[in-house]
């Protein structure tokens, strides 16, 4: 993923869409805090799998599956690239991430992020923004570090949208609480290990 610095232009954009009255802290009006408590968002279930329409910063579209495990330690991501490949983005909670294509002209990276697949509750302490529509749905928005924006549906309790810093746009199409991936689809191929496809190098 590019992580291009985009900030600014996303945080006027979503102040832009929010109602003025979202812009006022409820440390300002603290007697809304006790008509009502504020929401926080529902943490993953433990293992889900859903369907993602992803909008990306070059504003090149992809569907992604996303299968997130928490109890074998991995998040996977299959890309389907727009007219394109077809990514494997396979995550363990080692730190390591195997990023690969099949067929003739296969590629691998592997690279060690040094940090873990986001727990389930990777969304505690988000600071709560108020009531959108979004997609169609009534959903409460939170914001956690200025990193992500998260849409949760107000009614179903499931997420609905996230968008990244850097203008990555997220909608959640289909959500699957328990599905779990076969464990030999995340295999990374023998060529993330040898750094050859058919006799070609490439550099992992
Ligand atoms: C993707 O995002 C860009 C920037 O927000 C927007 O202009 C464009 O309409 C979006 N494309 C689709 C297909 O949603
Ligand atoms: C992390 O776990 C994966 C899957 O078991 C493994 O392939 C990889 O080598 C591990 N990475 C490290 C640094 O141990
Ligand atoms: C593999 O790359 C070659 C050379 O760029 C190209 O001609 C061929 O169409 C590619 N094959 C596939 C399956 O993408």
């Amino acid at each position: 993923m590019q992580l291009a610095l985009q900030l600014t232009s996303v945080l006027i954009c979503i102040l832009l869409r929010l109602p003025n009255h979202l812009a006022i802290s409820h440390n300002i009006e603290p007697w809304l805090d006790t008509l009502e408590p504020t929401p926080t968002p529902t943490p993953w279930p433990e293992q889900f799998h859903a369907l993602l329409y992803m909008n990306l910063t070059s504003t090149h579209l992809q569907l992604s599956d996303l299968w997130y495990d928490w109890p074998k330690g991995r998040n996977v991501n299959i890309f389907q690239k727009q007219l394109g490949v077809v990514l494997y983005d396979i995550e363990w909670n080692n730190g390591t991430s195997f990023y690969y294509t099949l067929g003739a002209n296969a590629t691998c990276e592997v690279i060690d992020f040094g940090v873990g697949i986001p727990r389930p509750d990777f969304l505690d302490g988000a600071h709560y923004l108020g009531r959108v529509v979004t997609d169609g749905f009534l959903c409460d928005l939170w914001e956690k570090v200025e990193f992500i924006w998260y849409y949760e549906d107000v009614a179903t309790k499931r997420p609905v949208r996230w968008d990244f810093y850097d203008g990555i746009s997220t909608h959640v199409m289909t959500y699957e609480i328990g599905a779990v991936l076969p464990d030999s689809v995340v295999q990374a191929p023998e060529y993330c290990f040898t750094g050859t496809v058919n006799g070609n190098a490439f550099s992992t």
